[in-house]
C-alpha cells in the first residue's frame, strides 16, 4: 500500500491530553502527517509547548484549555472545528489503591476523567462527523491494565475497561456511517505520568518492565503515536472496533 494512506493533508484532528506525554506526541505526529490539529488539555503551558512544536515542524495548531470532564466546554471546543476527521481521546490520570482501601471519591475521579472524559469527546466528535456526512476515525486510550490486571489498578483498569466497551459499542453503531472507532492499549510508556513516581521507584519499575517485555525496553510516546497515526489514517480503512497494543509484547491476548 502506498505511504499516501498515512497522509492526513486537508484533515483536522482533535487531540485531548495534548499538553504532554503521549497526547503531545500524537498531536505532533498527526500534524507532521498533514492534519490541522486542535490540542485540548487542562495544562495551558503544556499546550503552548505542544503548539510550538507543531508549528516548528510546519503544522498548524489551535489550543483549547479545558477539563475533559466539563462536557459543555469540551463540546464547544470540538464544535469549533470547521470540520473534524480524527479524534484522539488521550487525556487520562493514574490512580493506584488496593481494592480494600479504595474510596468512592477515588473511583468517581478516575471514572470521570478516564472514562467519561473519553465518552464526552467521542459523543461530540461522532455527532459532528455524522452531521458532516464524512468518514472519520476515533481513537480512544485504553491501557495494558485491561490485559494484565495488577495490584492497585481497580479504578484505573475499570475506567480503561469501560473505554474498551465504549470503543466496541460505538464502532458498531457508527460503522455504517463510515466512522471507525479503535482503541490503543499501550504497555509501560516513559512519560510525565510514569515519571511522577520517585526516581528510585521509577528505575525499579522500568527495570522490571524491561525484563518482562520481549522487546527488551519500555515504550516511548512516539511508539504510541505511530499506532494512533495508523488508526487515524486510511492505512487502517478496514479496521474498526479493535484494540491495538503498542506494548513491546508484554501481553499477547488473542
Ligand atoms: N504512560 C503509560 O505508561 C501509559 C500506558 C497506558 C495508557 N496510558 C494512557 O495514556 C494517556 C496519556 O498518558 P501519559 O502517560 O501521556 O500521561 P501524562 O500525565 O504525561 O499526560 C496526560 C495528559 O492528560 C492531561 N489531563 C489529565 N486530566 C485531564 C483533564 N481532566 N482534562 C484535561 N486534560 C487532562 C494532563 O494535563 C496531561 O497533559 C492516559 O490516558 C493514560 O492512562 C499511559
Amino acid at each position: 500500500m502506498a505511504l499516501t494512506a498515512y497522509d492526513l493533508s486537508g484533515r483536522t484532528a482533535f487531540v485531548t491530553g495534548a499538553a504532554g506525554g503521549i497526547g503531545r506526541a500524537c498531536a505532533v505526529l498527526l500534524a507532521e502527517a498533514g492534519a490541522a490539529v486542535h490540542c485540548a488539555d487542562r495544562d495551558a503551558d503544556g499546550l503552548d509547548g505542544t503548539a510550538a512544536l507543531v508549528e516548528e515542524r510546519g503544522g498548524t495548531a489551535r489550543v483549547h484549555v479545558l477539563d475533559v470532564t466539563d462536557r459543555d466546554r469540551l463540546g464547544e471546543a470540538v464544535r469549533s472545528c470547521e470540520r473534524l476527521d480524527v479524534l484522539a481521546a488521550i487525556a487520562g490520570i493514574m490512580h493506584s489503591s488496593p481494592v480494600l482501601e479504595t474510596r468512592d471519591e477515588d473511583l468517581d475521579r478516575v471514572l470521570n476523567v478516564n472514562f467519561k472524559g473519553v465518552l464526552y469527546a467521542c459523543q461530540e466528535a461522532a455527532r459532528l462527523m455524522l452531521a458532516q456526512g464524512t468518514r472519520g476515525s476515533i481513537v480512544t486510550m485504553a491501557s495494558g491494565a485491561v490485559d494484565t490486571g495488577g495490584a492497585g489498578l481497580l479504578c484505573y483498569g475499570a475506567a480503561k475497561a469501560a473505554v474498551v466497551q465504549l470503543t466496541k459499542t460505538l464502532a458498531t453503531e457508527v460503522g455504517p456511517h463510515g466512522i471507525r472507532v479503535n482503541a490503543v492499549a499501550p504497555g509501560w510508556i516513559r512519560t510525565p505520568m510514569t515519571e511522577r513516581h520517585d526516581r528510585a521507584a521509577q528505575a525499579h519499575t522500568e527495570a522490571a518492565m524491561t525484563r518482562l517485555t520481549p522487546l527488551g525496553r519500555v515504550g516511548e510516546p512516539d511508539d504510541v503515536a505511530h499506532a494512533v497515526l495508523y488508526l487515524a489514517s486510511d492505512a487502517s480503512a478496514f479496521t474498526t472496533g479493535q484494540i491495538l497494543r503498542p506494548n513491546g509484547g508484554v501481553a499477547m491476548p488473542w
